[in-house]
């Protein structure tokens, strides 16, 4: 494979402890920490999106964060066209990956135009002289289509729609001249009646740019249309990872199938709502699978052992005793033939 061919940015065995409440003043063996995120690595290709899906709390913007260095990681490597990126070199490594936060009124400055949020990177990154940043400008609005462009140009965030701010917050990451970007869920404060033309954007950006995409959200319906490979991240870890079709056609990982069954698209009949967690951080242990306190189909050993990943098919795992060759296949529903397909299949 070529480099040309090979991922963008990668992160391998990523962990980030932070401190929880309280925790910040103790010190020594008694100060208590939280794995927000542990151990997860995954691949972003040129023109390829990634979706990580999972619930609140399960380190999705915490992996976006480490992957652009706005937090530096306790352990694990982040390469950059498969060179080791350094931390302390966080600024250069942005010119390279940029987010889109959920918020855009969070990344726009109130008192300063479109222009001048488009101008700064462009000027900052070295895309430009003075005098072609104006045309350089323009040109982002058109990528994003925000035309025509006059009439965006000297606009203040809020003389803009909710969706024409997540679109200029967009071309600001554009404007950096980046090969990855991080969406952290970029339209989930949007009216649902403009989520898809912001998706499609990001889908299209991906395609004609060859950037290489993370889309982050608590929608695995919308990570099956709009991304190529999704990951499911639970207490901080990577419990699944496939090519988006087949995995929610057929998902590998019991939690994985909780979700799918609580997304409204897939639900038969009733609501089925994911069993509550147990109390504290969701089962975030040293041993043992994190789902297991939660796990329909719980065995002894996932209390016990932690889970590999287990390979399901090309580009397919899942990290869940169930897939171990000559496992009890609990996965599978009476009348439920789709399961019997992946399982036989990935066996
Ligand atoms: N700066 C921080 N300091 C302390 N704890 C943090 C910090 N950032 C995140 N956490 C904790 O790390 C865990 C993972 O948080 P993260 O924001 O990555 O989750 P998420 O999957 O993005 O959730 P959501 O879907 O709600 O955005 C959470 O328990 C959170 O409280
Ligand atoms: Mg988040």
């Amino acid at each position: 494979m070529s480099a040309a061919d090979g991922p963008v940015l990668e992160a391998r065995s990523l962990v980030k402890d932070f401190p929880l409440r309280g925790g910040v003043l103790r010190v020594g063996p008694r100060r208590r920490w939280l794995r927000a995120v542990d151990g997860v690595s995954l691949a972003l290709a040129p023109a390829r999106v990634l979706a990580l899906v999972g619930e609140s709390g399960s380190g999705k913007s915490t992996m976006a964060r480490l992957l652009a260095f706005l937090e530096r990681p306790d352990s694990g490597q982040v390469l950059l066209d498969g060179k080791r990126a350094e931390p302390r070199r966080a600024r250069a490594h942005r010119r390279h990956v940029q987010v889109v936060f959920q918020d855009p009124f969070a990344s726009l400055n109130p008192v300063h135009t479109v222009r001048h949020h488009l101008a700064r990177p462009l000027l900052i990154h070295g895309q430009a002289s003075r005098r072609q940043v104006v045309a350089a400008a323009a040109e982002m609005l058109r990528r994003v289509s925000l035309e025509p462009v006059d009439q965006f140009l000297d606009k203040l965030p809020h003389q803009l729609s909710g969706g024409q701010r997540q679109r200029v917050a967009i071309a600001a990451a554009l404007a950096a001249g980046p090969r990855v970007l991080l969406a952290d869920e970029p339209v989930s404060m949007l009216d649902v009646s403009i989520r898809l033309g912001i998706l499609n954007l990001l889908q299209g950006l991906a395609a004609e740019q060859r950037l290489a995409v993370l889309y982050i959200t608590h929608d695995i319906a919308s990570a099956r249309y709009f991304a190529d490979t999704v990951g499911v991240m639970y207490a901080g870890r990577m419990v699944e990872l496939g090519p988006a079709e087949e995995l929610v056609a057929r998902p590998g990982h019991p939690y994985t199938r909780l979700l799918i069954a609580a997304a409204p698209e897939g639900r038969s009949g009733a609501p089925e709502p994911l069993p509550q967690r147990a109390g504290g951080e969701m089962g975030r242990k040293d041993k043992g699978c994190p789902f297991a306190s939660r796990c329909p189909l719980v065995m002894a050993r996932c209390r016990e052992q932690r889970p590999p990943e287990l390979a399901l098919g090309p580009g397919r795992w899942a990290a869940c005793w169930l897939h171990e060759r000559g496992g009890t296949n609990g996965l599978r529903g009476p009348g439920d033939p789709s399961q019997a397909v992946v399982l036989t299949g990935g066996l």
